[in-house]
């Protein structure tokens, strides 16, 4: 009961939320279209139409990007520090970790417009995501990034979900992913808390690795759930 009042209250206080951060991010880029609006007041309706239009499309980008910078920033900020560790769904950690998964949802939009980028690699390095040297990271479904780790010259594929969380038994399970260098993580592939997956290693597109997998180096795994295709 107490869990249901409290879930109930906070998820209201989060729809009102959700109004004044993106609000926020929209103020460069109404600026930017009152601006034009000024500007081209005495021009032919033809000219304002194109600069008017395009200082909307601008603006539609501009909010993207502040809210990309917005949430890094404060995600940056109240970014758990855990590691393998199981917490009631009520707890202080869980609550923590709500705020961070309410904001993350908030960039998301922006996310999936823009990976694979080097701004989308800033947002998930300012979570806390290692990336390394060269890797290349399509997927705008990396779940809660301080707790994963991408080695150099690693390619996630896109709508890759990389879930480093799981709800099981009124607890939230959360164990850290680690993947190695020059691994390739195929399209619409689903890792799973505490799954490493080694140096070299190939995930076949569609694949489910099931929680605490250990994927030994050079190997390709496939399949729901996932298991050795073949050594490379
Ligand atoms: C797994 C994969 C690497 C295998 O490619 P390959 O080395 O050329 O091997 P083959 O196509 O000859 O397939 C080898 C075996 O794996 C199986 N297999 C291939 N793709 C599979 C998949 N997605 N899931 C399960 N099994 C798969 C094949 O059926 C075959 O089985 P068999 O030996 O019993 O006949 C490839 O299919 C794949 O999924 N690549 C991921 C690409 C990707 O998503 N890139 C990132 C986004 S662009």
């Amino acid at each position: 009961m107490l869990w249901k009042i409290t879930q109930n209250l906070l998820t209201t206080v989060v729809v009102f939320y959700t109004g004044i951060h993106w609000g926020l991010a929209s103020i460069p880029g109404i600026y930017l279209v009152l601006t034009t609006i000024e500007k081209t007041f005495d021009s032919s309706n033809f000219e304002r139409a194109l600069y008017i239009g395009i200082s909307v499309g601008l603006a539609y980008v501009l909010w993207m990007l502040s809210t990309i910078i917005l949430t890094s920033f404060l995600s940056f900020i109240f970014k758990p520090s855990i590691g393998a560790t199981r917490v009631p769904f009520l707890s202080a950690t869980s609550i923590r970790w709500g705020f961070l998964n309410v904001l993350d949802r908030l960039a998301k939009p922006c996310i999936h417009h823009m990976v694979p980028s080097w701004i989308t690699d800033f947002y998930y390095r300012a979570l806390g995501c290692k990336i390394g040297r060269g890797s290349f990271v399509s997927s705008d479904r990396i779940n809660d990034p301080y707790l994963v780790s991408i080695g150099d010259n690693t390619i996630i594929g896109s709508k890759v979900i990389i879930t480093p969380h799981l709800a099981e038994k009124n607890e939230l399970v959360f164990s850290p992913i680690v993947i190695g260098n020059n691994c390739l993580i195929g399209l619409g592939s689903q890792i799973n808390p505490g799954c490493v997956i080694g140096d070299g290693a190939v995930i076949a597109s569609r694949a489910i690795v099931p929680k605490y997998t250990n994927v030994p180096a050079g190997e390709v795994w496939g399949g729901i759930p996932a298991k050795l295709i073949k050594k490379k």
